[in-house]
């Protein structure tokens, strides 16, 4: 069989110590269930700034261009507050989204049994929460032109400046998210929710039709419906329940799966993958990140959660090996050791567990992944 290749980009802060389990986790599938992996790793972000002068060198780009899919830890740090924008950290994750034209991002928002407690929401509110958001990603205020700060000479102005972002899409970039988000409320509860701002913006009344229209002429059988992203804020923690897909655009997805994020308990949990069209090989161009970032302030200290970046991989083994079954076995044995209460820092709630370290916690895995 030929091996699958992935490019690692660990990335910055606790970039690398989460991606060092996902390591182990490749190990244990090669070495128990017979997957071969052609594993390459390279620096992005701060990493790559700090030998590159830039946060994603063009040969790096290029081979993940060429795998069948990377893996990222996180990118960003205080140390790199104050670079140019061009150079900052988040520009090489950016960049990598953009070039691989990874436009449909999905952010699962499953609330574990084991974690209903940690939600700032009421149990009886979360308990049993599985929604998935599919964000736009490669388009949008994000990317739109014009952008840019210019000087501006209007005497109002106090003789200052002007900051300008561009929200721009076009058909094409609505209908194909809106492919994606149907495509997987058809593997669900088959229902999408389509939040933008239709009542402000045309690019959210283009928005709302194009979706629509998707709908109507593909996936009549998928139930849809429309919501201001305002009152889909107010929704997703008022009765997150309601909802199966949510799919939106770009910045609205960004905020949006931050605020579903927390209903679950802990960033610390939550996978993301972000991929695009078909390769060659059928494969679809992908990228696999947990959605916390660098978390600096704990970096370093064998204290952070690898269970986002562990899930991701599972993500990575259903979406771009069709590896279903690999893939539950992984989040089999997450629940597992979630269930036999143990817990890295930002797991530990009021009613204690057992503390694990970030290694700890992946050893733990891997004996839940023996035991199936
Ligand atoms: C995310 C992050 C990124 C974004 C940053 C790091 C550029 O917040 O993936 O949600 O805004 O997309
Ligand atoms: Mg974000």
């Amino acid at each position: 069989m030929t091996p699958f290749s992935l490019l690692i980009l660990p990335g910055d802060g606790i970039g690398p110590e989460v991606m060092a389990e996902v390591r182990k986790v490749i190990g244990w599938f090669e070495q128990n269930r017979g997957l071969s992996f052609e594993v390459s790793e390279d620096l992005v972000g701060g990493a790559a700034y700090d030998k590159h002068g830039k946060p994603l060198a063009d040969a790096t780009m290029q081979k993940a261009q060429e795998v069948d899919a990377v893996l990222l830890g996180a990118v960003g740090g205080p140390k790199y507050d104050n670079l140019d924008f061009s150079v900052k950290p988040e520009r090489g994750l950016l960049r990598l989204r953009k070039e691989m034209d990874l436009f449909a991002n999905l952010r699962p928002a499953q609330c574990f049994d084991a974690l209903a407690d940690f939600s700032s929401l009421k149990r009886d509110v979360v308990a049993g929460l599985d929604i998935l958001i599919v964000r736009e990603l490669t388009s949008g205020v994000y990317f739109g032109e014009p952008r840019g700060i210019s000087d501006d000479n209007d005497p109002e102005n106090e003789g200052g400046r002007v900051g300008v972002n561009t929200q721009r899409y076009t058909s094409g970039e609505i209908r194909r998210v809106a492919r994606s988000a149907f495509e997987l409320a058809r593997k669900r509860a088959g229902r999408v929710c389509s939040m933008e701002k239709a009542n402000v913006m045309e690019s959210g009344i283009l928005w709302r039709e194009e979706v629509q229209w998707v709908h109507d002429n593909e996936y009549p059988d998928v139930e849809l419906s429309h919501m201001y992203a305002d009152n889909g804020a107010m929704q997703l923690v008022r009765n997150p329940r309601q909802f199966d897909v949510i799919v939106t655009d770009n910045l609205f997805g960004d905020i949006l799966s931050d605020a579903a994020a927390m209903l679950t308990g802990s960033l610390g949990m939550l996978p993301s993958a972000s991929l695009g069209a078909p390769m060659a090989n059928g494969r679809p161009k992908a990228l696999y990140e947990p959605v916390h970032g660098s978390a600096p302030d704990i970096a370093g200290q064998g204290k952070a959660n690898p269970i986002a970046c562990i899930l991701s991989f599972a993500m990575c083994l259903r979406y771009s090996f069709d590896l279903g079954a690999e893939a539950d076995m992984l989040e089999k044995a997450v629940e597992k050791v979630l269930a036999d209460g143990l817990r890295t820092g930002d797991l530990m709630g009021p009613e204690g567990g057992k503390p694990v370290s970030t290694a700890e916690m992946g050893d733990h895995i891997l004996a839940a992944l023996s035991a199936q």
